[in-house]
């Protein structure tokens, strides 16, 4: 049997969306059944045995959308195998590591999920969506500076963990196997 993986994303302009499908292609090489879904569009996690969850980051925040699906789900996460991640930094810390915003911070806390991982972003003028975005993407902060291979290991690490627990036990609710953590 294969792990049922949901990958859900808040982007605005486009950049976390694909990390997201990178993912999702990542996870489906290992044999797993991948949804890549815009988190905006997520009804339920029923049906999923492990969830990830990426948003752009905004002001040092994640995106509405993201936290309120970690907010809205966070008893049926709780039973689930979650990763985190956000991306967003450009220029010549592209490299450093974003703290977890603190609602976020506190919503992975109780889901039980690691902290966030840190994905370097892109902002450029063909994608630059606002007044601002447009304006920063016209100065030396502007590139796509996602690094592929980083993004591809971390989801290799992740299909590695899911493999790791459907070969004990899906920790699922109304299951009468093992809980796994
Ligand atoms: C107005 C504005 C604010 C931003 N604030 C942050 C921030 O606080 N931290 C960060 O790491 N990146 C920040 N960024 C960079 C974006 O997160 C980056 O461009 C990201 O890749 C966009 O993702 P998206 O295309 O999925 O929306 C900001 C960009 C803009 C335009």
């Amino acid at each position: 049997m294969s792990g049922h993986v949901l990958v859900a994303y808040a982007s605005k302009m486009g950049s976390t969306a694909e990390i997201a499908a990178g993912i999702g292609a990542e996870i489906r090489e290992h044999g797993h059944l991948v949804d890549v879904r815009n988190v905006k569009h997520v009804q339920s996690v029923a049906e999923y045995d492990a969830v990830v969850l990426g948003s752009a980051l905004y002001n040092r925040a994640w995106r509405p959308e993201a936290v309120h699906f970690l907010s809205k789900h966070a008893e049926e996460l709780r039973a689930r195998e979650v990763w985190l991640f956000h991306s967003g930094p450009i220029g010549p810390h592209a490299d450093g590591l974003q703290a977890m915003p603190r609602k976020v911070r506190e919503l992975a806390e109780r889901i039980g999920a690691q902290p966030a991982m840190t994905f370097a972003g892109r902002l450029e003028p063909e994608t630059a969506q606002g007044f601002l975005a447009r304006r920063m993407a016209a100065t030396v902060l502007a590139g796509d500076v996602r690094d592929w291979d980083v993004i591809g290991a971390w989801a290799q690490d992740v299909a590695a963990a899911i493999s790791a627990a459907e070969a004990g036990c899906w920790n699922r609710p109304g299951q009468s196997q093992e809980v796994s953590r």
